[in-house]
């Protein structure tokens, strides 16, 4: 309920702008740690996608970045150009670029200290960072054939102003890759939001139980992890943040007070 009430507050735009820039420039200073890559609550796949196979290395990443993979196989990424808005901690282009091939992958956020973490972290020839917001994204007119949003619009400003953007960016036959949660209100706007963006909607799916399944199933991972790397005052906050189990999050999501959706758009004309 918790989670839901603050999603809830979030409907306002001033609340939005106020709030989430400090909060995610705060998290990549206090917490630089390279082991911490992704900060979404993940995915677990349904039986009838293939499972993902990942280098030993990736392993401990295994669920944040399965919802980067069975987001980003939606398009043909391989050979294109590819922006994530809202790249955070950076772990989810990494990925991209170096499992999916893509000619040009950028990542960009709002949060500078967290662009810089990416910087730092994740270096490939195909692989670049930037900071920027979403609702003024600065690149040319039709520069991308796809741009991919994870877990982030939530906390835009004005979503009809990021939707605008996207579709200015994006080259006639491109592709846009969403995936968020909302409360039952929310999720409407959004629709709303999302059907007014001139963009063609291809697909559509809830994946609410893939989320709630994935934070079940990385808890020991994720509170060992937590135990770990995060000072001692901070575990009980963190925990609540990153979503372990009995979290506000984990049980809103399980009992659908909070709804988690993925969409694939095209820009036809
Ligand atoms: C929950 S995190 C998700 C990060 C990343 N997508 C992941 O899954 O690990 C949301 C991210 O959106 C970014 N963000 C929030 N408002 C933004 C804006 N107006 N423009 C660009 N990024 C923004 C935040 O700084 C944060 O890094």
């Amino acid at each position: 309920m918790l989670a839901k009430l603050f999603l809830e507050l979030t409907e306002y735009a001033f609340f939005r702008r106020l709030v989430w820039k400090p909060i995610y420039e705060l998290l990549a200073r206090v917490l630089p740690l390279s082991e911490w890559q992704f900060m979404n609550y993940g995915y677990a796949p349904m039986p009838e996608e293939a499972p993902l196979e990942l280098e030993t290395a990736d392993e401990l990443q295994r669920y944040p970045l399965q919802l980067y993979h069975y987001l980003a196989s939606r398009a043909a990424v391989a050979g294109k150009e590819v922006l994530e808005v809202g790249s955070g901690r950076g772990g989810g282009a990494h990925y991209i670029a170096k499992y999916l091939q893509p000619n040009r992958m950028v990542g960009m956020d709002l949060a500078k200290n967290a662009v810089q973490f990416a910087r730092k972290n994740f270096k490939r020839a195909n692989l670049e960072y930037q900071q920027g917001n979403a609702e003024a994204l600065p690149f040319p007119d039709a520069s991308f054939d796809v741009v991919i949003n994870v877990e982030s619009s939530h906390a835009y400003g004005s979503v009809p102003n990021f939707l605008r953007e996207v579709r200015r960016v994006l080259r006639p036959g491109g592709i846009f890759l969403i995936t968020d949660m909302r409360g039952e209100p929310g999720l409407q706007l959004l629709n709303e939001q999302l059907k007014h963006s001139g963009l063609k909607l291809l697909e559509e799916t809830d994946i609410t139980r893939n989320v709630v399944l994935a934070i079940e199933t990385e808890e020991p991972v994720k509170k060992e992890r937590i135990r770990r790397l995060v000072p001692k005052w901070l575990v009980p906050a963190f925990e609540e943040f990153a979503g372990v189990k009995n979290s506000a999050i984990h049980r809103d999501l399980n009992s659908r007070d909070l709804i988690y959706y993925r969409w694939k758009f095209v820009k036809s004309e």
